[in-house]
């Protein structure tokens, strides 16, 4: 069978060193790249870098390309759109692409409350915005955010960022009113918060928060639906359910922070999906607009609308490049059922990593929902202890023979499995068939 994995040179080759010492050079120390490739094309799940090696991706440059690399339809919309004008400031000078692309996405979120949508660059940006809006509407300045749960990197971002390093290092002050309270995802890991599962309840929520901050003060809670950064951990349904329970007679809301988890990714059109409840708020980039940068905040219209004129806004917020490239990627995602693709995905990576955990000490677990897994290292299964060095090893062991894929952060254990949703069995096996390799030169030496 044709390999798609081609490499004509030990990884990384000549020209990528040598862009990696102009880099080194060039750019600060702490803007660093998993990888040590530089890319000069990329098509579908393939990514050829400049010394004519290919590469299968399974990190989906963290989890935007789900419409796959280069799309045709998207690559089409944008140049298209970039023929006719590539920026006015929808504030200065307005145009439709924008307009069509949040009735979609009024349409497409979870729930069937009337909604609007602002679009702004990233996610971060857009965690952001819908921060600024939830404390308009309801008055109240606290937030809660949940322990290892990822929410950007701007100051506002990496506040409600629940992972401390390497995140928050040095840069404190962190901004005001943003809480913490353990995570309520399950899994084989130490990061299990709740090993016995205690009843989760209103009750349970308004305990939590006795130690945390006044619940009179809280605006909102916001949560991220599976831990992506924090590890490929889905959130535990019964403590959602005591969230709403909680939030809702209290007046406060709920943000959903989809930006990995959404367009497809988990097998549905949106995590949330899954748990069957409507967040006031729903937060998502990456996926949207096939690799542009391009974020939206989705709510409920009267919240929504709760915003004085002039009080959210950005130069570049809804570029109509983006704009168009995120209607393309939409209108790809449904038409091609990416969603329920997701879900095959994950079915075949999962039964082909199942073993691991069996024949290794140090592989905890392999998991995920749809097409957003992990395979997670420890010392030894007693301690649970995490083995990030084995977990960057077998990173590297991958690269070098033609799979990039992720950590689930820089500093994790966690390897993390996000391709293109558009990549094929064949694809899939390659790589999943050089991950294995890889846990075997690392663990069997
Ligand atoms: C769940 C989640 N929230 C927020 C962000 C931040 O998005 P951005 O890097 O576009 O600011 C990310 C990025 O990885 C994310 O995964």
């Amino acid at each position: 069978m044709k390999k798609f994995a081609v490499l004509k040179t030990a990884v990384p080759g000549p020209a990528s060193l040598a862009l990696s010492k102009r880099k080194m050079a060039a750019m600060p120390n702490g803007a660093i790249s998993n990888v040590p490739v530089f890319i000069k094309k990329a098509d579908n799940f393939l990514l050829t870098d400049v010394d004519e090696n290919v590469f299968i991706d399974f990190g989906a440059g963290i989890g935007v390309m789900n419409v796959g690399h280069s799309n045709p339809k998207v690559v089409e919309a944008i140049s298209t759109q970039a023929q006719k004008f590539t920026h006015t400031c929808f504030h200065m000078a307005m145009y439709e692409p924008y307009i069509r692309l949040t009735e979609k996405l009024n349409q497409l979120t979870p729930g069937d409350s009337p909604k609007k949508t602002y679009l702004v660059n990233s996610g971060a940006e857009a965690n952001e915005n819908a921060i600024k809006v939830a404390r308009r509407y309801t008055g109240k300045s606290a937030i809660i955010a949940f322990e290892h749960a990822f929410h950007g990197r701007t100051l506002l971002g990496l506040t409600l960022t629940g992972k401390a390093s390497p995140y928050r290092d040095g840069f404190g002050p962190m901004a005001p009113e943003i809480y913490h309270l353990p995570s309520p995802y399950k899994s084989n890991s130490r990061f299990t918060q709740y090993p016995e599962k205690p009843m989760f309840d209103a009750h349970f929520i308004s305990e939590q928060l006795k130690t945390v901050v006044p619940e009179s003060e809280v605006a909102a809670f916001i949560i991220e639906p599976v831990l992506g950064e924090g590890g490929i951990m889905p959130f535990d349904k019964s403590y959602l359910e005591a969230l709403f329970e909680f939030a809702k007679p209290r007046g406060i809301l709920i943000i959903a922070d989809e930006i990995q988890t959404g367009w497809g990714r988990t097998g549905t059109l949106f995590a949330m999906e899954h748990f069957g409840y409507e967040p006031d708020i729903l937060v998502t980039a990456k996926s949207i607009a096939g690799g542009m940068p391009l974020s939206a905040v989705v709510g409920k219209a009267e919240i929504m609308d709760c915003v004085q004129p002039g009080g959210i806004g950005s130069t570049y917020s809804g570029n109509p490049v983006a704009c168009a490239a995120a209607l393309a990627s939409i209108d790809f995602i449904i038409e091609n059922e990416l969603p329920e693709r997701a879900l095959e995905i994950g079915k075949l990576t999962r039964e082909k990593l199942a073993s691991l955990p069996d024949e290794y000490e140090k592989v905890a677990d392999v998991r995920g929902i749809g097409a957003m897994n992990g395979v997670e290292f420890v010392e030894d299964k007693q301690s649970l202890k995490p083995a990030t060095a084995i977990a960057k090893k077998v990173q590297q062991a991958c690269w070098e023979k033609g799979l990039i894929l992720l950590k689930s952060g820089s500093h994790s254990h966690v390897l993390r499995m996000l391709p293109p949703l558009t990549i094929t069995d064949d694809g899939l096996n390659e790589g999943l068939d050089i991950l294995i390799a890889a846990v075997k030169h690392v663990l069997e030496g």
